[in-house]
């Protein structure tokens, strides 16, 4: 318990690093995947109600937590969710606040090294003479292990391995070196962001083909951002939206308990929790909408983005849309795109070993560099699989438990500790201690009842997804006096379906 303790350099600083961990890859991959396939211009209102009911309360809530656990010299979930009430089972609850983050750190980490890759291929002009399918079919052959680059056998592993390295080597040298690459990788991310959505708002239809005579990149912007009230109606669209509302902002994993656990006993956590929050929406809603979506419309009309909106468009499609560019520019836009995932994602599973360290330091006094190496190790343990079973669907199983369920689980507990066991009118004033600015008091309302009860609903919505993700129909049903069937992504037929997996291996036929 020796250790001098770490604390944040400064406020641009602590900034920096705080929007460094919530601008991930959920901005610029996540956020237009979910906008689309929700119905564009309907994911929006719905996504924007559960940022001021869900998502700032939740980042007060966590912020509160962090800074009060610090105080008495507690930096992870376990210890400082215990320190606020007298009942055992919140230091259990707390340990979610450690795990989340290594589950979900270990297949972040395998993105983030797709684009490592991605942006050394950028420059050695890997995609430069490959044809759409051939730079389709290069992702393909890499994650599932049978690409042969460089002739090197499992190459995605080794870069898995060095991207995972490079974490650990920057967590070791505590918070200062997280500080620096926030405090590069942000602004540069920034600044490619902004080039890269300039150049979506601006193509227009320049680039429509005999192929795809309709392709403009306005029709892609306008299908995000015509509100469609419609749709307000449909749960599946809100569930939606929360989902993303938690992981962009990396509420209900236990990293931003602990950044917040460094800040001094008076620092402000009002406006720079604001601020981290708002950063993140920004570099979200105008900056990761103005991306992927526009320039594969500006190219390939708006019909063909909607058939194949998917998580892969980032690494399967744009190559090959920068290189219509021309080489140069081609190769810059390439460089600013993988760049600037590669700088999201960094700062983001950064965040995400923080917990782990916090831990192990208070715990059992282990010095930065013992933690960062046992968390590399732990990473490890998880994420190999995760990158030799890619192409089986392991990594979806992870990203729903730990990105997913775990979160809203997560979150909801700690808000009934916050709000309730704590107690509102403690927790306001932990809240607005040394604050700079003034919290409109209706959100002491808001956090009490509202958050709560929102998230509850999130929860048993996942709990009972109804077939096909179909509500009205369900509820239809229900009222009509017939049963709910059940969807099979639901958590309880998920549930099942894992005893039934187990069952059927242990009596093989
Ligand atoms: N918010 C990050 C993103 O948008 C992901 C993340 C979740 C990071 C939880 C840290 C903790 O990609
Ligand atoms: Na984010």
């Amino acid at each position: 318990m020796a250790k001098a303790i770490d604390s944040w350099g400064s406020r641009t600083g602590l900034i920096l690093a705080m929007a460094g961990n919530a601008v991930g890859l959920g901005n610029f991959l996540r956020f237009p995947v979910q906008a689309v396939q929700n119905g564009g211009g309907a994911f929006i209102i719905p996504y924007l109600v559960c940022f001021f009911l869900m998502g700032i309360p939740l980042l007060f809530v966590e912020w509160s937590i962090g800074r009060f656990g610090g105080k008495s010299g507690n930096h992870s979930t376990p210890y400082i969710l215990d320190s606020m009430s007298s009942k055992p089972i919140w230091k259990y609850i707390g340990v979610f606040g450690i795990f989340t983050n290594i589950a979900v750190v270990a297949y972040y980490t395998y993105i983030e090294s797709w684009t490592f890759m991605y942006v050394i291929h950028t420059v050695i002009g890997s995609f430069t003479d490959l044809t759409k399918e051939q730079i389709n079919d290069f992702f393909l052959l890499y994650v599932n292990l049978e690409g042969s680059d460089f002739g090197i056998p499992l190459l995605p592993l080794w870069i898995y391995l060095l991207v995972l390295g490079i974490n650990v080597y920057i967590l070791s040298t505590g918070l200062g070196g997280i500080e620096k690459v926030a405090k590069i990788g942000m602004p540069l991310l920034i600044a490619f962001g902004a080039i890269l959505a300039f150049k979506g708002w601006t193509m227009g239809s320049n680039y429509a083909s005999d192929a795809f005579p309709d392709a403009n990149a306005w029709d892609g912007i306008n299908f995000l951002w015509t509100p469609q009230y419609g749709s307000l109606l449909d749960p599946k669209v809100w569930m939606a939206a929360a989902g993303q509302i938690f992981f962009t902002l990396s509420v209900g994993m236990g990293s931003i308990q602990c950044y917040a656990s460094y800040l001094k006993a008076n620092e402000d956590i009002a406006l720079n929790s604001v601020t981290a929050g708002f950063t993140n929406e920004f570099v979200e809603v105008v900056l990761g909408s103005a991306i992927v979506i526009p320039i594969a419309a500006g190219f390939l009309g708006l019909d063909w983005v909607l058939e194949n909106a998917g998580f892969g468009m980032a690494f399967q499609t744009m190559p090959y849309l920068f290189q219509q560019w021309g080489e140069l520019f081609g190769v810059l836009a390439g460089l600013c795109w993988f760049g600037l995932l590669f700088f999201a994602g960094i700062t983001s599973s950064l965040a995400m070993g923080t917990p782990w360290m916090g831990f192990m330091q208070d715990e059992f006094g282990w010095s930065k560099l013992k933690g960062a190496l046992s968390f590399g190790l732990m990473v490890m343990i998880m994420g190999i699989p995760t990158v030799l079973f890619y192409k089986y669907g392991y990594f979806d199983e992870f990203d729903y438990w730990a990105g997913t369920v775990s979160l809203v689980v997560f979150a909801l507990l700690e808000t009934i500790l916050f709000v309730w066991v704590f107690g509102m009118d403690k927790g306001w004033k932990e809240l607005t201690t040394g604050a700079d600015i003034k919290i409109p008091s209706v959100y002491k309302f808001i956090m009490k009842y509202i958050t709560p009860a929102l998230l509850l609903i999130v929860f048993v919505g996942a709990l009972f997804t109804p077939e096909n993700n179909d509500w009205t129909t369900a509820l239809q049903n229900l009222f009509s006096g017939n049963s709910w069937n059940l969807d099979p992504s639901s958590i309880i037929s998920k549930l099942s379906h894992e005893n039934l997996d187990i069952e059927l291996q242990a009596h093989p036929e």
